[in-house]
């Protein structure tokens, strides 16, 4: 949508009460987000395109959330819940500076997409002072309904004020308008509080709009792009949704997945070509695969970047700050935790690589422990390139482990050990040879890779 500049007014002031947590309902996670950071994404952004946020008095952690987000918003707080006309209200200031389009959200709709938003501005484009989203509710009931004259909007009937005949209406109001961003402000000052809640609906802009002689309009959209989060259960419901659409997406960017219907996926996981991830993987926030790896079963990974024709799994924990290098493989039973593991690194079975740093093509054997925590603060342990770590290894850090260092079954290593060049000549040209036979192998007679 060029040309025209927009404000978008998130209402997320509510306790959300029925969601029975501490924590502010906006908050909560759905696909690794929180449905605020959902309704964020999708709203306009870049050039013209300005952001702010209605929370409630005591939502700090929301204001932080929104600072995290989307710095250049503006947030403002409702003290009073007085209903959601007051609410817009509550950002007059960013409102009177008059962007062209008026954009108003619910915080709590985490499935709406951007391409609604754009749908919703076209109207007024045209010359429309308001368009309403509205749906073809399952059940509406809770809803306001859209009294509607052929394409034109007349009204919003809030349930509590509507007559029988107005209550059949299946057609709803999904939360999400549009308004003329230089006539908003008049049409939301003359909303009142005459109706059975004595409060101040948005949805009375409608008929303004109509009185001042100006035309209103419905967009419609599918119910499951508007469905509002107010409780534990319609939040995992939410939660189905976006999974579909994210494995969805993953299976139409070429990610091979056996049984898509067991992994879940984060918002911002990013894949390359020819990845595949096999049944019952979970993945949450801030990772990225490269193409060619492979994420065996029962694999929980945050906050990772797997490279290039890496392997991880099954049964490994990959913790926020890992990082794998080119042909890197993680087995079974390991857990990593900030840690850089370079190219060819392999941690095959049962170890806890933390706070560390690996070089290119090290061997780690099984049941290796970096012991990061000496009960009052988390060390570093370096292990240098072409290294070999014997099974059942603990690594006292902070240590060094050199270049070539090779070190015996069962060691505890409390000083460090240092560079073994002759070592490292000679790992590095196995390592050279295995890969290149390994190779040869593949290539020349179509046989399975030797398993080490
Ligand atoms: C609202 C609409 C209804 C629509 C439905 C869709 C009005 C009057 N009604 O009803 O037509 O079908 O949503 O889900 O708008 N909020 C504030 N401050 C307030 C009041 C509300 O920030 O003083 C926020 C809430 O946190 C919530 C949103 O506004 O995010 C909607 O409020 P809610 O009380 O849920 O309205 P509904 O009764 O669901
Ligand atoms: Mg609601």
């Amino acid at each position: 949508m060029t040309g025209r500049t927009s404000l978008t007014v998130v209402l997320a002031a509510g306790e959300g009460t029925r969601m029975r947590s501490a924590m502010p309902k906006v908050l909560h996670p759905v696909a690794g987000q929180s449905l605020l950071a959902h309704v964020l994404a999708a709203a306009p952004k870049g050039a013209g395109a300005s952001l702010a946020v209605v929370i409630g008095p005591d939502h700090r952690p929301v204001a932080d959330e929104v600072k995290r987000l989307r710095p250049d918003a503006a947030t403002f707080i409702q003290r009073e819940r007085l209903g959601t006309a007051h609410a817009v209200l509550a950002a007059r200031d960013a409102i009177a500076r008059g962007a062209d389009d008026l954009l108003v959200v619910f915080g709590d709709t985490p499935l709406i997409s951007a391409a609604t938003f754009d749908r919703l501005r076209a109207p007024l484009k045209k010359g429309a002072a308001l368009a309403v989203l509205g749906f073809r509710a399952a059940d509406p009931t809770g809803y306001g309904r859209l009294l509607v004259e052929g394409d034109q909007l007349l009204a919003i009937r809030e349930q509590a004020d509507a007559s029988p005949a107005e209550r059949a209406i299946r057609l709803s109001n999904a939360g999400v308008m549009a308004l003329d961003g230089r006539k908003a402000l008049q049409i939301i000052e003359k909303i009142g509080n005459a109706n059975s809640k004595g409060e101040h609906y948005l949805t009375d802009a409608v008929a303004i709009v109509r009185q001042l002689g100006l035309e209103a309009v419905v967009i419609e959209t599918s119910e499951d792009e508007v469905r509002g989060i107010n409780t534990k259960t319609q939040l995992a419901e939410a939660e189905q949704v976006m999974q579909a659409r994210l494995r969805q997406a993953a299976l139409d960017a070429g990610v091979t997945m056996i049984a898509p219907e067991t992994v879940y996926l984060a918002a911002d996981t990013t894949f390359g070509s020819d990845v595949t991830i096999e049944p019952f993987v979970v993945i949450g926030p801030g990772v990225s695969i490269s193409d060619g790896a492979v994420i065996h079963s029962f694999s929980h990974i945050v906050q990772a970047s797997i490279g290039k024709n890496a392997s991880v799994g099954p049964y490994a924990r990959l913790r926020p700050g890992t990082s794998l290098g080119e042909g890197a493989k993680i087995g079974n039973f390991v857990e990593t935790k900030a840690a850089t593991l370079e190219a060819g690194v392999k941690v095959n079975h049962l170890s806890y690589i933390g706070d560390s740093h690996v070089g290119a093509n090290t061997n780690i054997g099984a049941g290796t422990i970096t012991c990061n925590y000496d009960g009052f603060g988390k060390h570093k342990t370096e292990i240098g390139a072409g290294a070999f770590v014997g099974t059942n290894s603990s690594l006292v850090a902070p240590v060094k482990i050199g270049n070539g260092a090779y070190i015996g079954s069962g060691s505890v290593i409390t000083r460090d050990v240092p560079d073994d060049a002759l070592a490292l000549e000679r790992n590095q040209q196995t390592n050279r040879e295995g890969g290149a036979k390994r190779y040869r192998e593949i290539k020349t007679q179509g046989k399975a890779p030797k398993v080490s």
